[in-house]
């Protein structure tokens, strides 16, 4: 039996992805002990894999080689194990390759096998998944977020802050955030009633943002130059809760925050989280963001791509800002 997978051929510049990415054949081998082998129906996007396609050594981790396969998180159902507690037909996620077929090692790639029951198997993607657990985290516990304290979220049209918004709304924080657009903003403040939105699309960010008051908590997807415009906007004694720094990740930059001495005028705290640290927590964050889920407190938009063949296309959306909610690659069976 073949598998298309998708091929890093070289390292991309910017989001020429078609360059750096081809779909190739190649059989599959003999299944390893301690090894799964999943039949993908849906590959996640998730803008952090661009930083596994530099050649950066100082990353959270080691780059992906030129020559392997795109990794990145997918669910279907088992075909074949060689890994104890995983059977055939159970439905998993686990971080395996862009491709028709996934093969990983169980415990290294985190598979888990998921309740079936859930009605929409993309929300393991999403408010239940790997996005929901960073969204909680972030607010929670790196951005201490209190009850009536003002939280503002960066690239909070996307999985990743819609999560977060509603989160620290539901934690009863008033939520606001920055998306690129009128129309993200106009769905921020519209469909999930955040308190406000900012378009930092506009030419008047600043100004929207001292409209908007001071912060207490900033949970930061971006970093760059939006960066510097909030540090001059928080609170005394507020936290930066660094997720990420999409500002960077395409351009090849460093965020170097023009603003730092704001730390010490305003004793702020800025502290970066990343989502294998508090992997441990999985069980107990799945639950509370299931009965938030459930509940319809917490919703996900998916922005949904049909065909392994297009998943280049998907992938790009989430630094041309192409997205509302999850951007997902459904894989047709
Ligand atoms: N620390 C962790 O463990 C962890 C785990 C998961 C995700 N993350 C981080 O979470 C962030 C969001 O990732 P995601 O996968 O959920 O993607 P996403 O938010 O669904 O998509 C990315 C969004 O970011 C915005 N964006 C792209 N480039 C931007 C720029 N230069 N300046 C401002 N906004 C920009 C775009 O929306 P606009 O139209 O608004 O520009 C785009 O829709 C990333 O930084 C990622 O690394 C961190």
């Amino acid at each position: 039996m073949t598998n298309r997978y998708w091929r890093i051929a070289r390292r991309p510049e910017g989001i020429d992805f078609a360059s750096a990415l081809e779909l190739v054949d190649a059989p599959l081998t003999p299944l390893g002990e301690g090894e799964i082998r999943i039949h993908n129906t849906h590959l996640s996007m998730d803008a952090g894999t661009r930083l596994w396609l530099t050649a950066r050594e100082d990353g959270y981790q080691p780059p992906l080689p030129v020559g392997a396969p795109m990794s990145g998180l997918v669910l279907g159902e088992v075909i074949e194990s060689r890994a104890a507690g995983f059977a055939v037909g159970d439905l998993v996620r686990a971080f395996g390759q862009w491709s028709d077929v996934s093969t990983v090692d169980a415990v290294m790639s985190g598979a888990l096998v998921l309740d079936p029951t859930v009605t929409d198997r993309r929300a393991w993607f999403g408010p239940l998944g790997m996005n929901g657990w960073t969204a909680l985290w972030g607010v929670e516990q790196t951005g201490a977020a209190q009850p009536g304290e003002r939280v503002l979220v960066s690239a909070a049209a996307g999985a990743t802050g819609i999560l977060a918004v509603q989160i620290a709304k539901l934690l009863g924080c008033e939520a606001w955030g920055i998306a690129g657009g009128a129309a993200k903003c106009a769905y921020l403040t519209d469909e999930l009633g955040i308190a406000g939105a900012v378009d930092y699309k506009a030419a008047d960010v600043g100004a929207q943002l001292d409209s908007a008051g001071g912060f207490d908590v900033y949970f930061d997807n971006v970093g760059g130059a939006l960066l510097d415009q909030v540090l001059t906007r928080m609170n005394h004694y507020g936290r930066v809760a660094v997720c990420g720094l999409l500002a960077d990740y395409t351009s090849g930059a460093r965020t170097a925050p023009r603003e730092f001495d704001q730390v010490l005028m305003r004793r702020l705290r800025i502290e970066g989280f990343f989502s294998p640290d508090f992997m441990h927590e999985g069980p107990a964050l799945t639950q509370r963001l299931r009965a938030w889920h459930e509940a319809g407190d917490l919703i996900m938009p998916y922005d949904v791509t049909t065909g392994l063949e297009n998943t280049l296309t998907a992938y790009a959306k989430l630094f041309t800002g192409g997205n509302i909610g999850k951007v997902i690659v459904e894989l047709p069976q």
